[in-house]
């Protein structure tokens, strides 16, 4: 398929498991690419397995996407250099959380900020170039957990659901320029950030039972499966969609 020939795509949190996916999904569609990420030695390794036929169409930029100075920069250096942009993927994401009384302030905030301050950053100053062109389509991602509560999650679950809530409150004001906002919400997927929290609890044996318990399809998904459904979303294939939350569970909120 080449849903996405000289479309202009916007990745972040591009070096790593769900973003990296995607990146590389974008790129054999026949996209150009740019890949945001804060992590070097992360993109340049992305940047090595982007096959070479494709290297002309695939862009890395250092930023955080925090950080709206760098944000707006890497949104102009895009249009200088491609013109436009059809698609935002505001995927960089961060765990680091716990319950509300032993998270610190400093934690909260960084949850927050990176997790829901990031989609209204990057969203900020690429909607002005969509509404330019009266089109474009933006996928965020969520979670489960903005869907469900877990213990022990406070400020990533409050992060969550506020990207779910501002995907559905972007989608209303922009529909009228034309501009598609939808959100993904990943159950448990085969990352670094994945591991990292299945490391902290034991492994991936000591998990693995409750992990088929909550997600019924008995699996850990694959950062693939879940960029296939942002790539649906982004592309005329979902032409009528707007606001809504797709699941990529395993079921796991369907019980
Ligand atoms: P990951 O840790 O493998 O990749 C996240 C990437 O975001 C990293 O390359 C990191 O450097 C980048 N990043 C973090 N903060 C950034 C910043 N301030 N500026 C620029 N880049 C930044 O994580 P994964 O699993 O691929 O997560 C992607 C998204 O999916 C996140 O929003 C996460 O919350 C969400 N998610 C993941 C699930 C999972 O099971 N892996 C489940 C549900 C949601």
């Amino acid at each position: 398929m080449e849903r996405f020939a000289n479309h202009v795509v916007i990745v972040t949190g591009a070096a790593s498991g769900i973003g990296k996916a995607a990146t590389l999904l974008f790129l054999e569609e026949r996209a150009r690419v740019v890949a945001v990420d804060l992590n070097k030695s992360g993109l340049d390794a992305l940047s090595e397995d982007v096959p070479t036929g494709h290297r002309d169409r695939f862009l890395p930029f250092l930023a955080d996407v925090i950080n709206l100075d760098q944000v707006e920069q890497m949104v102009r250096s895009v249009v200088d250099r491609w013109g436009t942009i059809n698609v935002l993927f505001n995927n960089a994401g961060i765990e680091d959380t716990d319950s509300v009384t032993d998270t610190t302030e400093e934690m909260w905030d960084r949850q927050i900020t990176v997790n829901l301050k990031s989609v209204f950053a990057c969203s900020k100053f690429v909607l002005p170039q969509m509404q330019k062109t009266g089109h474009g389509v933006i996928v965020n991602t969520g979670s489960i957990e903005g869907i469900v509560a877990e213990p022990r999650g406070a400020a990533y679950v409050a992060s969550k659901g506020g990207v779910v809530m501002l995907t559905k409150e972007m989608a209303l004001t922009y529909a009228s320029d034309n501009i598609r906002v939808n959100c993904v919400c990943p159950g448990w997927i085969d990352t670094p950030m994945a591991r990292r929290s299945i490391d902290k609890h034991g492994g991936l044996e000591v998990m693995m039972p409750e992990i088929r318990r909550l997600q019924p399809l008995g699996r850990l998904g694959t950062p693939v499966e879940v960029a296939k459904a942002v790539l649906f979303l982004s592309s005329d294939d979902a032409s009528f969609i707007t606001g809504t939350t797709l699941m990529v569970d395993g079921g796991y909120t369907a019980q």
